[in-house]
Formats: C-alpha cells, sequence, structure tokens
C-alpha cells in the first residue's frame, strides 16, 4: 500500500450538506473574542436543509501545494484567524486513515504536513443575510472530520465549529438546540446539544420573509462587541432574563407549548434589539417593513386570543415566522402576500419559494389570485406596501448535518481537486 508521500497523483474527499439555524433565545455577546465564548446560552431552530443549506467539499491530496477554499465559485482567503483556529484544531485531532480502494494510507501525523482544499456552496443567497456562515463553519468542520477520521463527537465538533461563527455550534444537530455557554476558560465546556430533534414538534411551519433593504448593517461581531462595551440592558439581560428563559424554553419544546414558545421567541428578539438600541452607538437591524411585520402579527394573534406565530430577528431586517400549524402558516402567508405584494415584474412562482405547497393549499396559484386576497379582519384600512419584500421561503424545523455519498453533488474534481 502506497504510503501517503510516495504517490503524488491521489486525491481523497468528502461532500457534506449542513443546515442553517434561527436563534429563539439568542446569543449576542461574547466573554472572550478569540475563543468565541457567549455571555448567555441560546437555543436554536435549526432549519430544513432541503430549502437553505449549505453544501462543502473538502480534499486531500499530496500535489495539494497550500490550503486552499472557494465560496459560491469564488476563491475567498483562509488567511483569517476564524478559520485557522478550525483547521488547527481538527488537525489536532485527526486519526489514520486507510482506503483500501485508492490503495493508500495517511498517518495521524501526516495531516500536518499535507494541505487541503475546500469548496463550499450555499442553496440560498449569501447576501440575504440568513446565517450563512453558521451553516458555512459547521459544514467545515464536519466534512473535516470525516475526511480525517476525526473521532469526535458532534458536540466537541461544535465546540471547534463555534470557534469560526458563534452560531455556527447551533447547526451541528438538527431539530431544538441548545448553545450551552460553558464555564472553563479554554471554551472545552462551551457547546451544542440537542433538545429535541427534527421530527419531535411537526407541526411547525416557518416562514421567512427576505426584506429589501439598501442599508449595509454592522456585523453581529463588531455589534454584539459594542453592547458588551456600552449596554446596560445587555448586563441586565445576561444576569437576571435568559437564565429563566432558557429553562422556561427547554419546557415548551418539551412540551410542545405553542403559546409559551411564542410568547418567549417575540420577547427575546424585542429584548435582543432592545439591547441594541441600547448600545452606544445605537445599531438598528430591523427596518419600517421589519416593523409592519410585527404589528401584522401582534393583532392577528390578538384577534385569535391565543398565538398563531411567533417572530424573530437576526442581525438584519429579515422576519423569521414561525406558524403553530399549516392552517396558521396558510392564513399567515395570505396575510403577508396582501400586505407585502411583489413587484408587476416578480411572478409568484419566485417570489415564494421553499415549500410552494403552502401556496396551493392558501389558494394562490398566480399573481392575479392576490388581487383577490381580502384584507385581514383585525385592521381597518389596510395600506399595501408593494415591492418591501424581496421573497418568501417557507420551509420547516430540519434535519442536522449529512455526509453526501453521491459523488456528481461534489464540488471538487474527483481527479483534480479543483473547483468543477
Ligand atoms: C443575532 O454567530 O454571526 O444571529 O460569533 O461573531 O460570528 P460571531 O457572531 P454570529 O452571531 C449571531 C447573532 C444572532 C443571534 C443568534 O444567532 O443567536
Amino acid at each position: 500500500m502506497a504510503s501517503a508521500e510516495e504517490s503524488k497523483r491521489w486525491v481523497r474527499m468528502m461532500t457534506a450538506q449542513t443546515p442553517t439555524n434561527i436563534a429563539v433565545i439568542k446569543y449576542w455577546g461574547k466573554r472572550d473574542e478569540t475563543l468565541i465564548l457567549p455571555v448567555n446560552d441560546s437555543i436554536s431552530v435549526t432549519l430544513d436543509p432541503d430549502h437553505l443549506c449549505t453544501t462543502t467539499t473538502v480534499a486531500v491530496s499530496p500535489s495539494f501545494e497550500e490550503d486552499r477554499m472557494w465560496l459560491n465559485g469564488k476563491e475567498i482567503s483562509l488567511s483569517g484567524g476564524r478559520f485557522q483556529s478550525c483547521l488547527r484544531e481538527i488537525r489536532r485531532r485527526a486519526g489514520d486513515v486507510e482506503d483500501r480502494e485508492k490503495g493508500l494510507r495517511i498517518g495521524k501525523s501526516d495531516w500536518e504536513k499535507l494541505h487541503l482544499h475546500i469548496a463550499s456552496f450555499n442553496n440560498f443567497p449569501t447576501a440575504a443575510g440568513l446565517a450563512s456562515s453558521a451553516a458555512g463553519f459547521a459544514c467545515l468542520v464536519f466534512a473535516l472530520a470525516k475526511l480525517m477520521n476525526a473521532k469526535e463527537d458532534q458536540s466537541q465538533l461544535s465546540a471547534i465549529a463555534r470557534q469560526g461563527s458563534g452560531s455556527a455550534c447551533r447547526s451541528l444537530f438538527g431539530g431544538f438546540v441548545k448553545w450551552i455557554m460553558g464555564n472553563d476558560k479554554d471554551g472545552s465546556d462551551s457547546l451544542a446539544v440537542q433538545l429535541a430533534h427534527d421530527k419531535h414538534w411537526d407541526d411547525l411551519v416557518i416562514i421567512i420573509a427576505v426584506v429589501s433593504s439598501r442599508q449595509k448593517e454592522t456585523s453581529s461581531t463588531s455589534g454584539m462587541r459594542e453592547s458588551v462595551e456600552t449596554s446596560l440592558l445587555l448586563q441586565h439581560r445576561v444576569k437576571e432574563v435568559v437564565p429563566k428563559r432558557i429553562v422556561q424554553m427547554e419546557e415548551a419544546i418539551k412540551n410542545h407549548d405553542f403559546a409559551s414558545f411564542a410568547q418567549l421567541t417575540c420577547a427575546d428578539s424585542n429584548q435582543f434589539h432592545a439591547v441594541c438600541l441600547d448600545t452606544c452607538p445605537p445599531i438598528f437591524y430591523m427596518n419600517d417593513t421589519s416593523h409592519r411585520i410585527i404589528n401584522c402579527v401582534e393583532k392577528w394573534n390578538r384577534l385569535e386570543g391565543t398565538p398563531q406565530v411567533a417572530y424573530t430577528f437576526d442581525a438584519g431586517p429579515n422576519a423569521v415566522l414561525i406558524s403553530r400549524d399549516r392552517k396558521a402558516a396558510v392564513q399567515l402567508l395570505q396575510r403577508l402576500l396582501f400586505y407585502f405584494p411583489p413587484n408587476s415584474d416578480t411572478d409568484l412562482n419566485s417570489y415564494v419559494i421553499g415549500d410552494k405547497s403552502i401556496l396551493k393549499d392558501a389558494g394562490l396559484e398566480t399573481t392575479r389570485d392576490l388581487e383577490a386576497l381580502p384584507p385581514p379582519p383585525e385592521v381597518k384600512d389596510a395600506q399595501k406596501y408593494k415591492g418591501d419584500v424581496s421573497y418568501f421561503i417557507c420551509t420547516r424545523p430540519g434535519r442536522g448535518p449529512v455526509m453526501l455519498s453521491d459523488e456528481s453533488r461534489a464540488l471538487l474534481d474527483p481527479e483534480t481537486g479543483f473547483p468543477k
């Protein structure tokens, strides 16, 4: 059998697919910037990778001269500290690999000398601001662990992905996930655990409104740094509010208690944005469209007497709306399309993407059907805001990372190890 150094010709590769996630109890603030250790626990829902995911192929070959990475077809630099931390930590845990088919053996110590090629692709626009770094770093770490035969469990891998981007640690699991902040100085106990699997609460339907925005938002990384330095509300949130909410949210998820789930989710999103306003200088992530969506949901929930939908917003204006069931999702979509119809040059089929069966249940097949939508009963003189939403994505809670064994889905050429 050829040793790693003997033949320069082989390429060994692995392809993985990893979901993105939306926090329902937010992570906002670090106690250690390099290790990415948070100031509070957080909880998220993993989104169905059929609609939002990252696919990553990682390859190793003695013919590679340096570590290189391509994102959505364009080469990007790996020199940043976060990439370097992930690569270093995963190399440190690499094991022996024997590939009988290719007739090669890579010893544990060879990984230090061998270089990697990485190609990554998001099935949604990176510019939409939908936590692409979370899925990206989770996928990188998951795929490399398989390539290098690192025998770590998912939680230990999550602690490596965390060093790429905090929220990435929660994308190592499907369903409902908690990132435990931990206590250790070295960060070894700051990791993600699964609270419930993706089929645990199958009724939930998620609609994301990708809101049109011209302004460049403050990055989460610098935004949370400024909040830690200046916001008194953040101190109160971390000490008094989040610890109780985490316990209540875990209970709500366990018991499928939508009323509590919705109340906690909305309150935590609103408090996170209040912390942003309490930061000096203040940070504005939501815009008028975001506020109109909140109003729409609040008024409807009030009319019904019990929550139908929960809303949550990350570091940008997009709304993530979690409906209690399909019926509520249909009614939500009807309301959203009433208030935010597409521009005249956009057809409904590209305006509502993902699980289109909800459109069908809503009796909406063409843009013309939208004109017949009645105004929601909870408002008088409802106004319309055409063009203020770029598009909607219909999705649901989803599974965690998977390996893709079908080589046709790999992003690197199996002969050369360069992008296809
Ligand atoms: C508002 O994980 O993007 O989405 O750790 O600096 O990379 P870094 O930040 P990031 O922050 C996410 C913040 C959030 C809330 C959340 O996902 O919990």
